[in-house]
């Protein structure tokens, strides 16, 4: 999934020879599962088919007031539709024509009726980009709220080498994305998770471990990272791989581990949540060499290891937030009550063995969710990303708003 998903994005086009790279640029944000609307100039046309931008991005392509059939093209409501309207490329006609207002097309229409964010990605040939009168304009435009592309440097349809080419579809996608993040309900916020279980070595082959198979604590990392934060993932062994490569993942082995990754990112973290199953305990000695099957019985000293959550708690400043989990098989609130209290939690996220759609290795999961005020809401089963989504959408109202 991406921060675009199910974003309403309106493309203008206008008439440069960059706008064959529009193509490419509507399929980028089809995929990320976005919808796509595209309206051109008239002039457009020539550079581009509206059948290839039809086709590429599922809807009808506009270019004048009205259609064939006499139906009017209504330009507000291509403007109300749109959560984003990119313009590009934006040649430097449109540019001057949008800095004055000018209204002799339908992307000029629907510019000035748009109430939703406007991108430029501005293309010309290398002296147009430079010209004074383009200078003036793009601040014009600076000022009116629009947020410009910059154009990039190379070599022209001109054959002159130098800055006025389109900005890359990606790079487009990348600033769109930018964008959309600031408006995000976790953007400036730093959410630290750890995830899956802890290996507690016995000998250089063997270990004592648990069935958690990291899935929640995946989950979360993603939702967060989709709702707009810095994300740090500290991992115990797990076959589940990150979805977005801004995610930063620490992998740890150990719980002695996980408490050093956990505590060297906890000051820096907004929102810290433990959803890794810990080893309550960990073999007093670790040998060497591999233990030989020389007796019929074996006793394996355990020791305690740190309780990671619990440390966090006796740290936390007022406005961190720290949430925990419980897995119990019985008094399930109590227990869980219990913990938050113990561990100075603000949030506790219980599942109990008892739900057949919770716990290790399962897809989905069934939770209730109790705060340090007392109060508690329970949940219908769900996919453990929905229920990433549940957890972080209560915290954020519950807490950050
Ligand atoms: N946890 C932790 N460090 C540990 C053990 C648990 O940080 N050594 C965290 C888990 O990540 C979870 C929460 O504490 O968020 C609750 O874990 P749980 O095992 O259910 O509770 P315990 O405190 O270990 O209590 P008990 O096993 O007795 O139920």
């Amino acid at each position: 999934m991406s921060r675009l998903k199910n974003k309403n994005i309106l493309v203008a086009v206008t008439a440069g020879i960059a706008a064959y790279k529009v193509a490419i640029l509507v399929r980028l944000l089809v995929k990320q599962e976005a919808q796509v609307k595209v309206i051109m100039t008239p002039d457009a046309r020539s550079f581009v088919t509206p059948l290839t931008l039809s086709t590429l991005s599922k809807n009808s392509v506009e270019w004048k007031f009205f259609s064939d059939n006499g139906d009017w093209n209504n330009h507000v409501e291509f403007a109300l539709w749109a959560d984003y309207m990119i313009i590009a490329p934006c040649t430097a006609n449109t540019l001057s024509a949008m800095a004055n207002g000018t209204c002799n097309n339908l992307v000029l229409a629907t510019y000035l009726s748009a109430k939703c964010p406007v991108i430029i990605a501005p293309a010309m040939d290398l002296d147009m980009y430079q010209h004074p009168t383009t200078k003036s304009n793009l601040e014009i435009l600076e000022k009116n709220n629009v947020h410009i592309i910059p154009s990039e440097s190379g070599e022209l349809a001109s054959g002159l080498v130098g800055e006025g080419r389109m900005a890359e579809p990606e790079h487009i996608v990348d600033f769109l994305d930018k964008l959309i993040e600031k408006d995000l309900p976790l953007f400036g916020k730093h959410v630290l998770i750890s995830a899956g279980p802890t290996y507690e070595n016995i000998d250089p082959v063997r270990f004592i471990g648990n069935y958690s198979s990291g899935k929640m604590g995946y989950s979360l990392a993603e939702a967060s990272y989709l709702l707009g934060a810095k994300v740090t993932l500290v991992s115990g062994p797990s076959a589940e791989k990150v979805s977005h490569k801004e995610i930063t993942v620490q992998k740890i082995t150990s719980a002695q581990d996980m408490y050093t990754a956990m505590h060297n990112n906890f000051l820096e973290a907004d929102i810290t949540i433990m959803a890794a199953a810990v080893a309550d305990y960990r073999p007093k000695e670790i040998a060497e060499q591999k233990i030989k099957k020389d007796d019929d019985t074996m006793i394996i000293e355990l020791v305690k290891n740190p309780d990671i959550l619990k440390s966090l708690g006796e740290i936390k400043t007022p406005d961190q937030i720290l949430v925990g989990f419980a897995l119990e098989t019985n008094n399930e609130i109590a227990f869980a009550e219990k913990k938050l209290k113990k561990k100075n939690l603000d949030f506790i996220v219980l599942n109990s063995m008892r739900d057949k759609e919770a716990g290790f290795q399962k897809d989905t999961n069934k939770i209730t969710i109790l705060d340090r005020n007392g109060e508690q809401k329970s949940f219908e089963t769900k996919s453990k990303k929905e229920v990433a989504f549940d957890i972080l959408s209560y915290l954020i109202t519950q807490k950050l708003s």
